[in-house]
């Protein structure tokens, strides 16, 4: 497998792994082409990314793409954040080989996914800004 040193450098050491157990949104996606799944935990304040984790069960491009992924959001608004692509996670690994891109996708699903959860629970009356 073609992965990029910066691939292989994640995969050996992968950032902002675990979960966030009062997160305030929480994304679970699952691969349509591989069956991997994975889970995106964010915690906001003031609409700022505060802390993003991140489970996968996939492959090490999964986890290479989700640990990239949860550094470019962290600190982020979430306007900011949902303007994030998987193209832009493999920009910082440059590049992945096409029979991985997936995995990338997977990870920007994951985040969209959080960020859903996140407003549909801001919406229902969870926890308001800044508390
Ligand atoms: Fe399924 Fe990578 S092979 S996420």
């Amino acid at each position: 497998m073609d992965y990029t040193e910066k691939v292989l450098e994640h995969l050996k050491n992968p950032r902002n792994t675990g979960r966030i157990e009062d997160a305030d949104g929480v994304g679970n996606v699952g691969s349509p082409v591989c069956g991997d799944v994975m889970k995106i935990y964010i915690k906001v304040k003031d609409n700022i990314i505060e802390d993003v984790k991140f489970e996968t069960f996939g492959c090490g491009a999964a986890i290479a793409t989700s640990s990239v992924l949860t550094e470019l959001v962290k600190g982020k608004t979430i306007e900011e954040a949902e303007k994030i692509t998987n193209k832009d996670v493999v920009a910082v690994l440059g590049g992945l080989p096409p029979v991985k891109m997936h995995c990338s996708v997977l990870a920007e699903d994951g985040l969209k996914a959080a960020i859903a959860d996140y407003r549909r629970k801001k919406g229902a009356g969870g926890k308001g800004e800044g508390s």
